[in-house]
């Protein structure tokens, strides 16, 4: 029998890093190699090439990102190192050395304009540096190794880490009332899902390069989820719908997020599942 095919994780202690590595043992025909960034900044590109030299990876999940929406504003210079340069060297790195690079984006790159779901080839135009970053990742993956994959996704909530889901949870037990904005729509993503997407894609053994969508099935506003987040948890809380208007952040949100997912189900047969039923596989995890 040969080796078994080596799978690197970068970002490995992120929502969908950790969301991988839950599935190491149910896909035990591959050696995981699940890196966090103290094991691999990857925007230190030598140490990348070291480990590519010492692993020989057949395959490179790139889950480290730059992910602090907000603050990418005023971090301009380490938003796009991270989300944009250092992703030029992951896919160059794994075209030198014949490793599938799978990469992921964000509903960020497109403007929020639209009125009808995204398709992969849809005009980019992003309104946040975040976005801007994530942009320049996404070319730079097919400019240095035309074979990537990249995954674009959105609403990324899990067990773990900062997300909408456990903070709304928290706050519901806190508070007697709560305001969520009501005029930005979208689909939300539990990773856990998108980690069984990306896992089904490299073990089909059909590797289809290009851009993707993924997110959970269902169109929503945050005030929607934070209602569905009410009922199955049971709280009391009383929650108001309010525009955005009344919630200022730093960095522009999409007001439309929505993307079409039908890509995938025609590559691989993959449909997204319902958002409410993954939203309720998640919080039972969470409870217990
Ligand atoms: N979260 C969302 O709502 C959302 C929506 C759309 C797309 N996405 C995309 O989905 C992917 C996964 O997101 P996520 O929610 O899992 O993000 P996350 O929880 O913020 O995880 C990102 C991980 O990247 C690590 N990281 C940051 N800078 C790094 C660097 N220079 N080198 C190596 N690692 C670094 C972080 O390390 P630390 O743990 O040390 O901070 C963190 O563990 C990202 O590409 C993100 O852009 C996310």
């Amino acid at each position: 029998m040969g080796a078994k095919p080596v799978i690197l994780v970068t970002g490995a202690n992120g929502q969908l890093g950790k969301e991988l590595k839950q599935l190491e043992q149910a896909f035990s025909g591959y050696t995981f190699i699940f890196l966090s960034r103290e094991d691999l900044p990857i925007h230190h590109f030598e140490l990348v090439r070291n480990f590519f030299k010492g692993y020989h990876p057949q395959y490179l999940i790139n889950c480290a990102a730059y992910t602090a929406v907000d603050k990418a504003e005023t971090e301009q210079d380490l938003a796009f190192q991270v989300n944009g340069e250092a992703v030029g060297v992951l896919a160059a790195v794994c075209k030198e050395y014949r490793t599938r690079f799978l990469h992921i984006s964000t509903d960020y790159v497109f403007d929020g304009n639209g009125t009808a779901p995204y398709q992969p080839d849809s005009p980019t135009n992003p309104q946040s540096v975040y976005g801007a970053s994530k942009l320049m990742g996404e070319q730079q993956a097919v400019q240095f190794n035309p074979e990537s994959i990249i995954i674009r996704t959105s609403w990324v909530y899990s067990e773990f880490g900062k997300n909408f889901v456990k903070t709304m949870m928290k706050l519901m037990a806190e508070r007697e009332d709560l305001n969520v904005v009501n005029d930005q729509v979208g689909s939300p993503t539990y990773a856990a899902d998108l980690a069984a997407v990306i896992m089904q894609i490299i073990n089909s053994g059909k590797w289809v390069p290009g851009l993707y969508h993924y997110s959970n099935e269902g169109v929503i506003n945050w005030y929607e989820f934070a209602l569905a987040i009410k009922e199955i948890s049971q709280s009391g809380c009383r929650v108001h719908p309010i525009p955005s208007s009344q919630y200022p952040t730093p960095a522009k949100r999409p007001s439309y997020s929505v993307m079409d997912t039908t890509s995938l189900l025609h590559t691989w047969s993959l449909a997204p599942k319902p958002w409410k039923e993954s939203l309720k596989v998640c919080m039972a995890r969470l409870h217990n």
